[in-house]
């Protein structure tokens, strides 16, 4: 997606890396030197790219690194933990399949207005393969979410025709892709199935919406109009991958 880049450093935050699956090979395919900063909460993650990052050091493709055991939310809410970053600024800040667990909409806001005021307008880059676009000299927000359609909501009566037409689809696709492999019961039954009955369960929902428990899935232009109400001059949707669930879509931002 990333494919061409300044010849000059270029700075890149990575919110919710997990173990770096997405960091690490974008990395290798960066033709510039990078400075990294990752925040990622769970120890057993941030422990695990500290250790990669540690043997990748001495690649002089890697400026420099900051690795931060946090939460989003401490970007905005505390700081003095974040102290070392907050002053910072990115060319690019990316977010990969981790701002949905913000599922409050108060704490996406946060987070889409802080990352506009740590993008920089030195960035220099375009984005799309299929439709290479000028350079352009601006910090972008690059957000990758699934596109789940409105009739995947939680808030629609449950038995609502469109809504169980949605699950039916998606899990005719999901359960297909893991039939005859090794998976398939350890999948379906610990986690596709579960996952089925709760969004069939009054209670469950109930619950999990008045305590903003899970992670939020919305639409491609939800995100988008999230990313604008926050002040974004420009927000596009780039179609990804399909996945049995959803498409995954980016949604990128430019100050
Ligand atoms: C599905 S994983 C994605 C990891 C990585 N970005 C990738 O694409 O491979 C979601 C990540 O978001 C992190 N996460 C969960 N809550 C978070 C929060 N409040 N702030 C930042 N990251 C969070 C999780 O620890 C996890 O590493």
């Amino acid at each position: 997606m990333i494919n061409d880049f300044p010849e000059d450093q270029l700075s890149v935050a990575d919110i919710g890396t997990g173990s770096g699956e997405v960091i690490f090979p974008a990395i290798e395919k960066v033709g510039c030197p990078i400075e990294i900063t990752t925040v990622e909460p769970s120890l057993a993650f941030h422990s695990k790219l500290v250790s990669t990052f540690e043997q990748l050091k001495s690649q002089s493709k890697i400026a420099d690194v900051h690795c931060f055991n946090n939460k989003a939310q401490n970007l905005w809410e505390e700081k003095s933990l974040l102290k070392d970053i907050s002053e910072k600024k990115f060319d690019i800040i990316q977010a990969t399949f981790s701002i949905q667990n913000l599922s409050k909409a108060e704490d996406r806001k946060s987070f889409f207005l802080w990352a506009k005021q740590h993008l920089n307008t030195k960035a220099q880059l375009s984005l799309s393969s299929a439709s290479p676009s000028a350079p352009q000299k601006t910090g972008q927000l690059i957000v990758i979410e699934f596109d789940v359609p409105e009739s995947g909501s939680n808030q629609l009566p449950l038995c609502r025709s469109d809504r169980v037409n949605f699950f039916r689809e998606a899990y005719e696709k999901g359960i297909g892709e893991y039939r005859n492999t090794p998976a398939f019961m350890p999948v379906t039954q610990g986690f596709l199935i579960p996952v089925l009955l709760s969004k069939f369960d009054e209670d469950i929902l109930k619950d999990s919406i008045e305590t903003e428990s899970t992670s939020i899935e919305q639409s491609k232009e939800k995100w988008a109009q999230e990313m604008r109400e926050a002040g974004f001059s420009r927000v596009e949707t780039c179609y990804l991958a399909p996945f049995w669930w959803s498409n995954c879509v980016a949604i990128i931002g430019t100050v």
